[in-house]
């Protein structure tokens, strides 16, 4: 179908709650992705950083596709190998806690707001702190923990007990506490917010406030987590452990899953019946998970994250000192954003208009996110593509 049939279809029965760039996407393989029309697209956005290992790598499809063969489905009140496997690997990799899984980004947040108040059902605890461009998802109580006016507009009331504080701001968090706070949330890399890293004393202050007070440090890793930033866990770079993680997007390599993990002696506070999922862990997203951790382990990927991390970085600085219209280039591994001083929606539709995926978020910051799978003639060729976008908006 070309984009006019597409168009009609989407006008009569899809709902209107996105803005879409007038492409009908039809397959995707590696960095690329084509068009019905056959126009191939290099993608160094990576669908919001789902794509982790590029579209449809073979060792994902092979999983899928021979797991969906065995068995797609099985409620939750039976064992199957995928989950439990799926849920040692996360375990291993970050702090050894024990796993919920769920489907979505947001679901898995508030899987972790929903343990943090029934760990503290007795203690009459239940306030959350969280920070300034958080992103948290689009639930009704994630929404409410997003500290961004703009997505709580037409939701009210909105859920009772979270406060909002400035990220990176160690003294304004402590006056926040109180004697109803249980937890502290937070993105160790703002990813919506526009790519800002918690800063190391800012991090490990949080956590000692946490152990100071009896608070739960629960770290959102849905975007920075699985080996983006050059570490499994973004978490990891600064020498400290949350109580609760959060995961989802990366964690199937393109299909649906969230996960929550928490350590086990908060962890046992969910006990039967007062949370579920009834496609959380199921054998198909299960085995996928366990076909993206066995990838990045076979493919040496964290390395290749630090190695691409840091060519991209060099390049892109030295774009910066082409073009005055770049404020500022941040971010960890492969997870950077470029700052600009204009608006960033014009040269992002450009972007895509000359085969490049990329995304603007905060309205200035440009999401560079490729696969952990990047190689150099990627970056370049994105690069390349970039700089003639803006050679001609600067004219
Ligand atoms: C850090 C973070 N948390 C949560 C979410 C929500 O995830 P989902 O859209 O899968 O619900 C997002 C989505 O962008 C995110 O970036």
């Amino acid at each position: 179908m070309n984009i006019e049939e597409m168009k009609e279809i989407y006008d009569r029965y899809v709902i209107p709650n996105y803005i879409r760039n007038p492409i009908v996407l039809s397959r995707g393989s590696g960095v690329d992705v084509w068009d019905t029309e056959g126009k191939r697209y290099l993608d160094l956005f990576s669908g919001w950083a789902v794509s982790l290992l590029g579209h449809c790598h073979p060792h994902v499809v092979e999983a899928v596709q021979r797991q969906a063969a065995i068995l797609q489905h099985a409620p939750n009140i039976y064992y199957t190998e995928p989950q439990g496997l799926l849920a040692k690997y996360i375990s291993e990799k970050s702090f050894g806690g024990q796993c919920f899984f769920c489907n979505s980004g947001a679901e898995a947040n508030e899987a972790a707001i929903k343990l943090a108040r029934i760990y503290n059902s007795n203690t009459g605890k239940y306030k959350i702190l969280t920070f300034s461009n958080s992103f948290h998802g689009r639930t009704l109580a994630t929404v409410t923990a997003t500290a961004q006016p703009k997505y709580h507009k037409g939701f009210a009331p909105l859920v009772e007990g979270f406060t909002y504080v400035p990220f990176n701001d160690l003294e304004a968090l402590e006056t926040s506490v109180d004697d109803k706070t249980c937890a502290i949330m937070l993105e160790p890399i703002q990813g919506e917010g526009g790519i800002n890293s918690a800063t190391g004393d800012f991090l490990r202050g949080v956590r000692a406030l946490c152990n100071e007070n009896g608070l739960l440090l629960i770290l959102d890793e849905v975007q920075c987590g699985m080996g983006r930033t050059g570490k499994y866990f973004a978490y990891q770079h600064y020498d400290i452990e949350p109580d609760i993680m959060t995961l989802a997007k990366a964690l199937g390599g393109g299909v649906a899953i969230g996960a929550m993990t928490a350590k086990k002696e908060i962890a046992k506070s969910l006990v039967p019946g007062s949370h579920a999922s009834t496609f959380g862990g199921n054998p198909l997203a299960c085995a996928a998970g366990i076909a993206v951790f066995e990838t990045i382990e076979k493919e040496n990927l964290i390395h290749n994250v630090k190695e691409m991390g840091k060519y991209a970085m060099e390049q892109l600085t030295i774009l910066q000192k082409d073009y005055e219209i770049i404020n500022e280039i941040r971010g960890k591994g492969l997870m950077i954003g470029i700052e600009l001083n204009v608006n960033g929606a014009e040269i992002i539709k450009n972007c895509i208009q000359a085969g490049l995926f990329l995304n603007c978020t905060h309205d200035k910051v440009i999401r560079f996110m490729p696969p952990l799978n990047v190689r150099k003639e990627h970056i370049d060729e994105g690069i390349d593509i970039l700089r003639t976008v803006l050679s001609k908006t600067s004219a």
